[in-house]
């Protein structure tokens, strides 16, 4: 049984909390060279969508799931002020840090909003780049969040969604801790394929990522999918 919107809203606070006790990145991987340290160490994946991701000058980019908006900031980093980029996260504390950290490195061109998706509150055809790191999984109607990303990317967008591919569910949604450390609600890659060519027409691809800390049997990686029609 799938973790409730509760359930995932207290766990992200808690792991805020614990990462403020901590002051520790947790994402021993991500590239702190590009973006200030306080904004580094709220990153939670080891995977990174914008390795995958050339961010050009004027790119309208929109990461579901953003958490302290890590990879919002290096997207903003990595782009110029025309660069527009927006997080959305569940979780209102998340919010309120992102913005606390836009508002002290001045980053004009990100916006924050605390939402929860599905439905993504944007038009059709607006965005070069949705992003998820990390947050696909948590996603129980996988065909409805994939039906609303591919309507708000343009035709030659793309979407990466960097994530657990070994499909896994834990059967006692109690065991939170399970569900959110493991990957639960992650489906594999053949699944991803058919379900998201049946929503929409799309190149796909995916890119493996083999890391010293991921278990044996643990499928990770970044499905790449473009909007071709
Ligand atoms: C593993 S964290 C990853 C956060 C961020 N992407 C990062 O890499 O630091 C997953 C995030 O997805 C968010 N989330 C889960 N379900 C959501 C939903 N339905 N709508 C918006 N955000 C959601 C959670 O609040 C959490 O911040």
């Amino acid at each position: 049984m799938f973790p409730n919107r509760q359930q995932i809203v207290d766990y992200y606070r808690k792991v805020l909390e614990t990462n403020d006790r901590q002051l520790i990145c947790c994402n021993p991987f991500f590239p702190v060279e590009d973006v200030p340290i306080d904004i580094a160490y709220h990153s939670l994946s080891t995977l990174q969508p914008l390795l995958k991701y050339p961010v050009k000058s004027g790119d309208c980019i929109l990461d579901i799931g953003c958490g302290a908006g890590a990879d919002c900031f290096l997207a903003a980093y990595r782009g110029d002020p025309q660069t527009k980029i927006y997080g959305i996260d569940i979780v209102e504390e998340l919010i309120s840090r992102a913005n606390e950290l836009k508002a002290k490195y001045e980053m004009e061109n990100i916006e924050f909003l605390n939402s929860v998706i599905p439905p993504i509150p944007f038009e059709s055809d607006h965005f070069d780049l949705v992003m998820m790191n990390y947050s696909f999984h948590l996603f129980e109607d996988k065909a409805k969040l994939l039906g609303e990303i591919f309507r708000v990317l343009h035709k030659g967008g793309k979407a990466i969604i960097a994530d657990s591919f070994t499909p896994k569910e834990f059967r006692d949604s109690n065991e939170i801790e399970n569900w959110l450390m493991s990957a639960g609600g992650a489906i594999g890659v053949d699944s991803f394929k058919r379900l998201a060519s049946s929503v929409q027409t799309i190149a796909i691809e995916f890119i493996r990522e083999e890391l010293p800390h991921i278990p044996e049997g643990e499928t990770i990686g970044y499905m790449i999918c473009e909007k071709i029609e």
